[in-house]
């Protein structure tokens, strides 16, 4: 890992910063802006909540099954711990894993719902000493659950409190004094792409934080393409292309982040059914002035307005805002609508924003008496995207490329003066989320 130091330079009144380098340190000769000062060493872990649910089941395990019965509609279990649990009689017999029922090698299902009763029901249930629950049923099929497993899928109660704070544990939510104090440490690009252990930290980061900075990364559009297939398996081609260079000198699609002007925090892709789940950014050249970068973490803004406005979080989490992006030399006109907040159906948490205010469409979806809570919900956001204790400004420079979580990070950059040339790329974040996940499962021999 490259031990940096920075030297934080105050452009302004505490919105914009500038960190050089210091000046002993250079990439390849040049002397770069960065954010920050690295804080904190980048020992990232990943944080699993389930440890304890991996642990060998064992019946002396505060997650051993003390007591089992069974009625008409469930299967109760007192737990070692005191609490206790309830399970459909339906839902054991759909998820029975017997060679039957289910395939280990694809991971799917073989049973067949319709070949199962609603009002199906054990004609025993017993534990075994190795804390195994043991279902016998009508037809004599029998079903085997590991006490652990069940206590880790258990849906009752404590299922939300559980699942919430799961999500809690793997995000670092930011604001502006929040990110500076904890700034993640670059990663560096030969090391990501020859380290799955480095990749698997940098995927980490990008979750953690919303975004993650990897140095010495070549200028060569080919980079940010395979890093993104390192990151996705693939990069996610739209009809900017695969992995783009663009310019202000060159106006190549109907998009103001073609041109020099100022870009308000934004998320991409609003106008897709399924928005990118991360973006890359590198800027391989600037010869003027200004172009800093801007990211807002957009949960974090998202939080405060559930705090502080919750009929405005409310609302623009149950309210579906229609997106656009229309191109005549491209011959395309994309449509798509989603809430600007949309919440995590399980957990209440917030899964994804879609917030884009160059991109709305026509706004003529909502009831009458609608529009006005909109504008006022809708306000109430944008201002905490532009307030600039939520704003996190720095210089991206050759070699610094910048990974953002789309779905959270919103990104802007302020106006600027001569030729910047960047190079940018999507994935999607089913890709990016499922290699992820494959890896962390993997990891911990779940
Ligand atoms: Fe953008
Ligand atoms: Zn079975």
């Amino acid at each position: 890992m490259l031990a940096l130091r920075y030297l934080i330079n105050n452009l302004s009144k505490g919105a914009l910063y500038s960190v050089q380098r210091n000046a002993s340190a250079s990439v390849r000769g040049r002397t770069y802006s960065a954010i920050s000062v690295c804080m904190s060493s980048r020992g990232v872990k990943f944080h699993n909540v389930n440890q304890q649910f991996r642990e060998k089941s064992s019946t002396s395990s505060p997650l051993a099954i003390s007591a089992v019965s069974s009625d008409n509609d469930a299967v109760s279990i007192s737990w070692a711990d005191g609490s206790s649990t309830k399970f459909h009689n339906i839902w054991l017999r759909d998820h029975c894993k017997c060679k039957q029922c289910y395939n280990p090698a694809t991971y799917q299902k073989e049973l067949n719902i319709l070949d199962v009763p609603l009002d199906i029901k054990p004609t025993n249930v017993s534990i075994t000493d190795q804390n195994y629950l043991s279902i016998k049923w009508p037809d004599s099929h029998e079903t085997g659950f590991d006490g652990a497993w069940l206590k880790q899928h258990s849906y009752y109660g404590e299922r939300d409190a559980i699942k919430t704070s799961d999500q809690k544990k793997q995000l670092f939510l930011w604001d502006k004094k929040i990110i500076e104090a904890n700034m993640p440490c670059p990663f560096d690009f030969p090391k990501v792409l020859s380290d799955e252990d480095e990749l698997f930290a940098l995927t980490h980061g990008i979750i953690k934080h919303g975004f993650a900075f990897v140095e010495n990364t070549p200028t060569e559009v080919s980079a940010i393409e395979e890093i993104s297939i390192k990151l996705g398996g693939f990069v996610m081609e739209t009809h900017y292309g695969k992995a783009w260079e663009f310019s202000n000198e060159v106006l190549k699609h109907a998009d103001t982040a073609y041109t020099s002007d100022y870009l308000r925090g934004h998320t991409d892709n609003t106008y897709f059914s399924h928005p990118a789940g991360l973006q890359m950014l590198h800027c391989v050249g600037h010869d003027g002035t200004g172009g800093l970068n801007l990211l807002v973490d957009g949960f974090c803004a998202a939080e405060k307005l559930r705090k502080y406005d919750k009929a405005s979080f409310d609302f623009l989490t149950s309210t579906t805002v229609p997106f656009h992006y229309k191109s005549d030399s491209e011959n395309i006109h994309l449509k798509a609508h989603g809430p600007v907040i949309e919440l995590d159906p399980f957990n209440g948490g917030i899964s994804e924003i879609r917030f884009n205010t160059y991109d709305t469409y026509t706004l003529d979806c909502l009831k009458y008496a609608d529009v006005a809570r909109f504008y006022k919900a809708l306000k109430a956001f944008t201002g905490l995207t532009c307030a600039p204790e939520n704003q996190l400004w720095f210089k991206l420079v050759p070699g610094l490329l910048l990974i953002m979580g789309n779905w959270r990070v919103l990104h802007g950059r302020s106006s600027f003066t001569g030729k910047r040339t960047m190079h940018g790329c999507y994935v999607n974040g089913d890709d990016f989320f499922g290699k992820y996940r494959a890896k962390a499962v993997a990891q911990n021999k779940n």
